[in-house]
């Protein structure tokens, strides 16, 4: 195993969770809103984060798979999983652990806009902003976040420490 570094503990996740929660409650308030789990790296984050909500979102769950290999995103994907629910007439949420080139969620986001949604954000626990190589904002994101590869919290390195209840930098 490699060694990990600490980043953000348990305590500061749930903290700015429910943070979040509130942002989200407050923006959808009464409103037809569909939460989009994007599989696996944001089950954790999803699964704590949903519980919070009290607008009582629709949940669903996509998988995204890249094309091409290696660690840089090309942003062209594909789903693997697609949602169950008609998104026709509601508000969608994206929901994923990090995002870093904005690559994967410009092209999902543009997706799902084509589907006759009212409107399409994303939340992100972890937000690589300095990293973008296009224009995307995250509407609700978690916490900012520099160089380095994070694990835990839903997020892998060869699907290991998914598990991990906090989020750690691997230096492989
Ligand atoms: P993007 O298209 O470059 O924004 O790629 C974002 C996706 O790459 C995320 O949803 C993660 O699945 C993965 N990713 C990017 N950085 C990290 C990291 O530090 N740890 C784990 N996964 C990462
Ligand atoms: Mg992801």
């Amino acid at each position: 195993m490699s060694p990990l570094t600490p980043v953000i503990g348990p305590e500061a996740i749930e903290a700015r969770v429910r943070g979040l929660a509130r942002e989200i409650d407050a923006h959808y308030r009464g409103e037809p809103l569909v939460c989009v789990c994007v599989l696996k790296g944001a089950f954790m984050f999803f699964a704590d984060l949903v519980r919070h909500l009290q607008c009582g979102p629709e949940l669903d769950f996509i998988r995204l798979a890249s094309y091409g290999g290696g660690t840089s995103s090309t942003g062209k994907v594909r789903f693997m999983h697609d949602v169950e629910t008609s998104l026709e007439g509601k508000h969608v949420l994206v929901v994923d652990d990090i995002v870093d080139s904005g690559r994967s969620m410009e092209y999902l986001l543009n997706i799902l806009s084509r589907r006759g949604t009212l409107s399409v954000k994303l939340c992100a626990l972890l937000d690589k902003f300095e990293r973008r190589e296009v224009e995307l904002k995250v509407d609700f994101p978690g916490f900012p976040l520099k160089e380095g590869f994070v694990v835990g919290y839903g997020m892998d390195y060869g699907e290991h420490y998914r598990e991990l209840p906090g989020v750690f930098e691997v230096k492989p």
